[in-house]
């Protein structure tokens, strides 16, 4: 049996946080001791667990000796500022934000897809923007079948992807704008969100592409280790609270009918094909809300090549995309039955 763990959370009363907190509970974690972390602002607040009731700490006086796990859901700067504390305490760390994924030297894992990049030793493991998981877990079943040759995504991006102000400004703008008053300008998305979809997240890059449309690029080729792989994204936010949805139009090596890549979605780790009995199931944001799977539908070929395949992908992005695969990476550290 796994000896119980002294875990830490950097972000713990924030969207991912909390979802952390809520998957260690759900995957039924070993857990002796746990620190959880915020700004000065949250210190004292408490929450109850499974594992006792545990007091908010003020990340930047934190102790991280003794810490087996800690996972950063905080912003960059804020991993910048902790991670190699916790790392010279000895601890693991799993870190949510964008500070370290393309570091040559550290490994960026979706458990499906590169579980063998998982460090055997305390270091730093990056997890993937919330986008790019949900779209390796298809590309790699269909590259392993037939040979990505091209992958195009559009994405539509709940507000949630922002955090909790993410969630809060979406509420708040919608409701303004019942009352009559639609705001051109957010305080948190790159324009008001409320009766709107908006394509830029993150800011522009000289090639005109978004700094999130560079992450999904990047951080997709380094996953599925194809550096050359042609490969394109564009990222909208959309005016829902919580799941991430995206239009993927690849074109394979090998061509592959409907029915082929039906099946290898169906079959694909971490994904469910929802419509493979009635076209009317396909998936959505809201079902897939909450879920720990991610979903899969609307498969067919794509008239504009004839190896061009095109589906929709939809994934809880607090959960796949953020605080479930950080804790499928701790699971495969301490060998505890991995939940992929
Ligand atoms: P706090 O709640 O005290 O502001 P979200 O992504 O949902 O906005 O959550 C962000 C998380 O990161 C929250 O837990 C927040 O704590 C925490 N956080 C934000 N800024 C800092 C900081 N400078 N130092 C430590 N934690 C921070």
């Amino acid at each position: 049996m796994q000896e119980a763990l002294n875990i830490g959370i950097v972000g713990a009363t924030g969207a991912v946080g909390q979802e952390i907190l809520r998957c260690l509970e759900l995957l039924d974690f070993p857990i002796k001791k746990l620190l959880l972390m915020a700004s000065a602002r949250s210190k004292g607040k408490r929450f109850c667990t499974k594992w006792g009731e545990f007091q908010v700490e003020n990340a930047h006086d934190a102790d991280f000796q003794g810490l087996d796990i800690v996972f950063f859901s905080a912003g960059k700067d804020t991993s910048l500022a902790l991670a190699q504390k916790a790392l010279h305490a000895g601890a693991y760390v799993i870190d949510n934000t964008s500070a370290f994924r393309m570091q040559a030297n550290t490994a960026l894992v979706v458990p499906e897809v590169n579980a063998h990049e998982i460090p055997k030793k305390p270091s730093l493991i990056a997890n993937p923007n919330c986008s790019t998981i949900q779209l390796v877990l298809a590309l790699k079943a269909i590259h392993d079948a037939a040979g990505l040759r091209s992958v195009r995504v559009a994405t539509y991006q709940s507000c949630s992807g922002a955090g909790q102000k993410g969630i809060d400004a979406l509420i708040d703008e919608t409701k303004t704008a019942l009352n009559g008053t639609r705001l051109s300008d957010s305080t948190v998305h790159a324009r008001g969100i409320a009766f709107d979809v908006v394509p830029q997240i993150g800011a522009f890059l000289s090639d005109g592409y978004s700094e999130e449309e560079l992450k999904m690029i990047q951080e997709t080729q380094k996953i599925l280790a194809l550096p050359e792989l042609a490969i394109s994204a564009t990222c909208v936010r959309v005016p829902v609270l919580r799941g991430h949805s995206e239009a993927v139009f690849v074109t394979t090596r090998k061509k592959l009918s409907t029915q082929e890549a039906k099946n290898i979605l169906a079959n694909a780790k971490g994904l469910v094909l929802s419509d493979l009995n009635d076209p009317s199931q396909y998936p959505t944001a809201t079902q897939a809300d909450g879920k720990l799977q991610s979903y899969v539908g609307r498969v067919r070929q794509d008239y504009a090549d004839p190896n061009g395949i095109c589906f929709w992908l939809v994934s809880d992005n607090l959960l796949k995309g953020a605080a479930l695969n950080a804790v499928q990476i701790a699971q495969y550290l301490l060998n505890l039955n991995p939940s992929t």
